[in-house]
């Protein structure tokens, strides 16, 4: 099969995943790289040894000269918006980080732009190809745990960065907690309707506004989905993928984000707290669909290729986005906020 041409835009400190990608390195000639600071695409250049392709600071002038088929958006959220809405005016399928955009209109404007241009636009989720979410939602298909009724997540780490997000507003809500929304939507097949969110600054943060937030989502069919995050709790940290606890109506699950599994089944009907059996979730999972972002490029890849819908495609991505910014203003407001798309 034929690679696809591709220019990357955003040569920043998540670029190098994309680039280093087995789907990337084998399925992808990159033509152009674009950065609003040169001397990026020149780092770029030097750390994967690319010989003729074009660089700049201007994505039109790189799109027309280059004329990919993709555009790789790795750039800092703000710019998300006018850097995908370039790549479909140049007749690109887009892939981009996370978060799919800063603002609610923005994303609007996205999804539209997409819809228009008849092209795809998907956004990176890669914490939805890992071995052990995937073996977790086959696991809850099969109805180990009957009918879900609850899910709770908590992030706790100290994350020194630097640089934008420093200084970002609601840097947890947005930069963060959408890997977990996402994920919460993922294993619930459920999607939010109403959030109740604070949001604050601990008095020894290294960022300016909002590294901690604890959400509570009302999804479909009844489902509760609370959030407690913080980038400022150094200690005792959870996974990036944050521990869980999934209850059903027949039992539990903790889960720590990674391959680490406890379910406990009620195994009798008498007792004041009813008797349980352990039963082992298998690390069973399609072999195509793990690996973050490695996999989730290889499954762009295979869409646009067969004219499929990637399962981050904006129009389902924007409902994950839409609890951030539902949980945004409510934490600005402090009301319960319906979480509209
Ligand atoms: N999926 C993940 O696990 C994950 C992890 C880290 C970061 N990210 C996301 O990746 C994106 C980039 O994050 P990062 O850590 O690489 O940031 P970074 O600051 O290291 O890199 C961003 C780069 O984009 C460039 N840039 C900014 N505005 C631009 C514009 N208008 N046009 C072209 N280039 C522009 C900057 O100069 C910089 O080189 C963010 O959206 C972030 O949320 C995702």
């Amino acid at each position: 099969m034929s690679k696809v041409r591709a220019v990357l835009v955003g040569c920043g400190g998540m670029a190098n995943g994309w680039l280093n990608a087995e789907s990337t390195k084998k399925r992808v000639v990159i033509v152009g790289l674009v950065d609003v600071r040169i001397e990026a695409t020149k780092a770029k250049i030097a750390r994967f040894g690319y010989e003729n392709i074009v660089t700049g600071t201007n994505l039109d002038a790189v799109l027309r000269e280059t004329k990919p088929e993709v555009v790789f958006d790795c750039t800092v959220p703000e710019a998300h918006c006018p850097t995908t809405l370039s790549a479909l005016k140049h007749g690109c399928h887009v892939m981009g980080e996370k978060p799919m955009s800063d603002t609610m209109p923005n994303a609007r404007r996205m999804a539209a732009a997409a819809s228009k241009a008849g092209k795809t636009y998907a956004v990176m989720q890669n914490r939805r190809y890992l071995t052990g979410i995937r073996a977790l939602r086959r696991f809850l298909d099969r109805g180990a745990l009957g009918k879900l009724v609850a899910v709770h997540s908590e992030f706790m780490l100290g994350a020194h960065f630097g640089g934008f997000r420093d200084i970002m507003e609601h840097v947890l809500l947005l930069d963060m907690a959408i890997h977990s929304f996402d994920q919460a939507r993922f294993v619930m097949r459920a999607d939010a309707q109403s959030v109740y969110c604070h949001e604050w600054t601990p008095r020894h943060s290294w960022y300016k506004h909002g590294p901690s937030a604890s959400a509570i989502f009302e999804m479909t069919d009844g489902l509760v989905y609370t959030y407690q995050g913080s980038w400022c709790a150094e200690g005792c940290p959870t996974t990036w993928q944050c521990s869980w606890r999934l209850i059903g109506e027949k039992g539990t699950i903790l889960w720590n984000g990674d391959e680490n599994f406890r379910c406990e089944i009620v195994a009798g009907n008498t007792g004041f707290v009813r008797p349980v059996k352990e039963k082992k979730v298998p690390l069973i999972c399609a072999k195509s669909l793990s690996g973050g972002h490695n996999s989730g490029i290889a499954h762009f890849l295979d869409c646009i290729r067969k004219g499929a819908v990637p399962e981050t495609d904006c129009t389902d991505n924007i409902k994950s986005l839409a609890m951030v910014h539902a949980a945004i203003k409510s934490a600005e407001t402090g009301k319960k906020t319906l979480v509209k798309v």
